[in-house]
């Protein structure tokens, strides 16, 4: 199978690229990725020294002759699409490049990839899409879409997207919805990463609000686990939900991490709540786990010591994936925060 992965150099994507060319040795892989400053090209950089099944191309899924190019040029099967921004937090700051790259840049692909009959395409969506839970219950597929921030409303704009393209062109579009991920190369202004730097600088950790918002954690290999499936036995039209069974609120995240790195709980600072804050993500996952044996493999624990232990090793990766604008919009919205 040839396969067009977007944005294969963020977080999800490079832990999906390299976990199918391990598993599918007749497999190969187009990654497209504008490099915008969560994607690092560093993530795979081994691989295009060394696996000929593996081609990086640079570019925007906007472009459309690009895009047009690379279907016919390397005949593509099938599309997985992981490209977008993806921090809640900077599309409350600018939601304009979410739409430009969520919605419209979804909407290009899915053109490009119908022109040209691919034959498969899967949307990486998110629980966001959603909206926000009380104390009890869990979202499935039925759950009415309810985004909240910028970043879920566009994402829920793509959803929503796919199924005009699936029922009105029979275009044979798959979607998964997953829960917050974490894990080996997830970029440092999510909540772990985040933290795991700050502890390690002892500088504060901010935590938004009560710290009482849940989220349901899952080990990155296993969200990857969940679109492998999907792109194998899903069936067209169709939305699946992924989780790892783990909800935790967040100020328990950060005191295990501190308890892991040996840190004291008095780094941590409560700062101004992020405004439209979702209470609580909860995932029902048993229609992947019935039609396509999805399982989670990590449990949290085990994942978070796990990703310690990574980011302990690749020192060097963090040091360098920190460019100057991240460090200047990190600065403005924490300090706007603490004032
Ligand atoms: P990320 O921010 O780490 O990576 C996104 C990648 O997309 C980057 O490499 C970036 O350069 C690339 N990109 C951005 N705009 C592009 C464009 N216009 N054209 C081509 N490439 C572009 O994100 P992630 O955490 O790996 O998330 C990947 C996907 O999974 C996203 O669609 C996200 O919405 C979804 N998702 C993420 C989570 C999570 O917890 N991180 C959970 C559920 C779903
Ligand atoms: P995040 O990693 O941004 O993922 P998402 O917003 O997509 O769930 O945040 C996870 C949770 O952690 C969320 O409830 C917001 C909270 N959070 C903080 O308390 N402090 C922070 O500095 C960040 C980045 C997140």
């Amino acid at each position: 199978m040839k396969l067009l992965v977007t944005g294969g150099c963020g977080f999800i994507g490079a832990n999906f690229i390299r976990r199918v060319l391990a598993r599918h040795p007749d497999w190969s892989i187009i990654n497209l990725d504008k490099l915008t400053y969560a994607g690092n090209r560093l993530n795979l950089l081994d691989l295009e020294a060394s696996e000929p099944r593996y081609v990086f191309v640079q570019g925007d899924i906007n472009d459309r002759s690009l895009v047009m190019d690379v279907l016919a040029g390397h005949g593509i099967d099938a599309v997985v699409n992981f490209a977008a921004e993806s921090h809640v937090d900077r599309s409350i700051d600018d939601p304009s490049p979410f739409v430009a790259t969520n919605v419209q840049g979804a909407q290009n692909l899915l053109e490009c990839a119908r022109q040209s009959k691919v034959g498969r395409f899967v949307h990486i969506s998110t629980d966001e899409v959603y909206g926000a839970l009380g104390p009890t219950g869990k979202f499935t597929e039925t759950t009415p879409l309810a985004p909240n921030s910028p970043y879920s409303a566009s994402k829920a704009g793509a959803d929503l997207m796919c199924r005009a393209y699936f029922e009105t062109y029979g275009f044979p579009v798959l979607v998964t919805r997953c829960s917050n991920n974490y894990g080996p190369y997830q970029f440092p202004e999510k909540l772990i990463p985040l933290m795991y730097l700050n502890a390690k600088a002892d500088k504060p950790l901010p935590v938004y609000g009560d710290g009482l918002n849940v989220r349901d954690w899952i080990y990155v290999d296993d969200h990857c686990q969940g679109v492998e499936l999907v792109l194998l036995k899903g069936r067209e039209g169709r939305a699946y939900n992924f989780g790892g069974n783990a909800e935790e609120a967040n100020i328990n995240v950060v005191r295990t991490m501190l308890a892991i790195l040996g840190k004291p709980e008095s780094l941590i600072t409560h700062v101004t709540d992020r405004p439209g804050h979702d209470r609580r993500y909860a995932m029902d996952f048993s229609l992947a786990a019935e039609e396509l044996g999805f399982a989670p493999t990590v449990d949290f624990a085990t994942g978070l010591r796990r990703t310690v232990q990574w980011y302990e090793a690749n020192g060097a990766w963090l040091d360098k994936v920190q460019s100057g604008e991240y460090r200047t919009f990190m600065d403005r919205w924490y300090e706007e925060r603490t004032r």
